[in-house]
């Protein structure tokens, strides 16, 4: 078959190569966007008399008829069809014969596309965004129902101080909160329509662009036709909210991972997100998180692979653009995957407070050691270097903080003895940490609520 294209062409395309060229694997899911910028288009070109009543009612009808064949998965796709855009021009053609062959008037599959992606991504974004929130809310209300455990802070991935659990799960809370503006952001930068800029220079027809793009629901048109083809900053935007996101995400699955081996024991995987071991019965194996963790590097990928391809383009558009979909495709899709996935073991992995309890011991409290006797009016330097003596004595002796001799602790200040057993209580270390955004009960319990409020906002 001829392509739409075909006039000034004496053979055939080799197959190869139309192969290579293709993007209807991967574009297909335009096709609804496509459909609905037709129809706002072909308003356009009726107004201004380039369509009769007629052939903009026949038209429209045989787009809706497409629409239809789309919602109903009977569309069929043919070989010859080489992307999203010319295989429903041709359903068209087919549907209603010739005034199917005005519907391009003015336009070109350049600023088409990029129309199209752009309404697919306000709506993926909305999606993706209400995937995050579902994170979020699993995030808080396992604050909500932790509150009260004490857990060892880590830091180096060595014991540092004892922490509210609740606390820890907030702090995963607040970077899927930034992504969720970075989005909001990318979205927003996103709204300028680029339909009626044609191929590059721009629509020779006196189409009104404005009432175009708010049709479409932009803010306004795109202001420079040869920028509106090029531009792609909205994908590669898309793409590095989409590996910051996954990174916050990988980051949370590996302390899930960590957590729950025998050496922490600190919580439990449910059932239904862990696989079993073809060979060790025993096993539970925490592969969603594992691929959780894996995905942020492959969508890292697909980020500085986009960019790559991006930095070569001169100006205006080639087709080395047309590599945005599959990327950004790719990691919506995994999203699709990663976000509720990781809402599910959130919701349903159970915690062992017992073994979250043994992590707290007495050495992490050596800091308060310090600030007790920093109260009494050592300078920290020095209160530092004291701790750090005392310390290194019980390891000598091999024994316990809490089983040192009172005349010791006397040696290091006459207080200390009668105040030892306080300062080596992990609740006083906690609730003494009450500023804003500590780690005291209070201060997490103000978290819980911020947290609840800023869910009923926009980003
Ligand atoms: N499939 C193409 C893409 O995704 C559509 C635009 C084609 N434009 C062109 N001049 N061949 O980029």
């Amino acid at each position: 078959m001829t392509k739409l294209w075909g006039g000034r062409f004496t053979s055939q395309t080799d197959s190869l190569a139309a192969q290579l060229n293709a993007s209807i694997a991967f574009d297909w899911r335009l096709a609804p966007y496509d459909v609905a910028a037709s129809c706002v288009w072909v308003e356009e070109l009726a107004e201004i008399g380039l369509l009769s009543v007629e052939e903009r009612q026949q038209i429209q009808t045989g787009l809706q008829q497409i629409l239809a064949e789309i919602q109903n998965q009977t569309f069929q796709i043919k070989p010859d069809d080489e992307d999203v855009h010319t295989a429903i021009e041709r359903r068209l053609f087919e549907l209603i014969g010739e005034p199917a062959g005005k519907i391009h008037t003015g336009r070109s599959r350049n600023d088409q596309v990029m129309t199209d992606f752009l309404l697919w991504l306000r709506e993926a974004g909305q999606q993706v965004d209400a995937a995050v929130v579902e994170v979020q809310k699993a995030l808080v209300e396992r604050a909500a129902s932790d509150q009260g455990v004490i857990i060892s802070g880590y830091t180096h991935l060595q014991r540092a101080q004892p922490i509210l659990l609740s606390h820890w799960w907030l702090s995963h809370f607040y970077p899927l909160q930034r992504d969720r503006q970075y989005l909001a952001f990318l979205l927003q930068q996103a709204n300028l329509c680029p339909l009626g800029s044609s191929a590059l220079a721009g629509c020779p027809y006196p189409i009104n662009r404005t009432r175009l793009a708010q049709k479409l629901g932009f803010d306004a048109p795109s202001p420079n036709s040869i920028d509106a083809v090029s531009n792609r900053d909205a994908a590669a935007s898309f793409l590095f909210f989409a590996s910051l996101l996954s990174v916050h995400l990988s980051r949370l699955a590996e302390a899930l991972i960590l957590f729950s081996t025998s050496e922490f024991g600190f919580l439990e995987l449910p059932d239904a997100f862990t696989t079993g071991s073809s060979i060790m019965p025993q096993k539970k194996n925490p592969d969603m998180l594992e691929l959780t963790r894996a995905k942020a590097g492959t969508t890292i990928g697909q980020l500085t692979g986009f960019l790559s391809v991006l930095k070569n383009l001169p100006s205006a558009y080639d087709k080395d653009l047309q590599e945005d979909k599959p990327a950004v495709f790719t990691a919506f899709d995994t999203l699709s995957l990663t976000l509720p996935v990781m809402y599910g073991i959130l919701q349903n992995l159970s915690i062992h407070p017992e073994k979250i309890s043994a992590s707290i011991d007495p050495t992490l409290l050596a800091t308060e050691i310090a600030d007790f006797l920093v109260m009494q009016g050592i300078p920290f330097r020095k209160a530092h270097r004291l701790v750090g003596e005392l310390i290194k004595d019980c390891m000598n002796r091999g024994i316990a903080l809490i089983q040192v001799p009172a005349e010791r602790l006397a040696k290091i200040h006459e207080s200390l003895p009668q105040q030892w057993v306080k300062i080596l209580d992990p609740h006083y270390a906690v609730e003494r940490r009450s500023q804003f955004g500590g780690t005291s009960s209070d201060s997490v319990k103000n978290q819980i609520l911020q947290a609840r409020e800023i869910l009923q906002k926009l980003p």
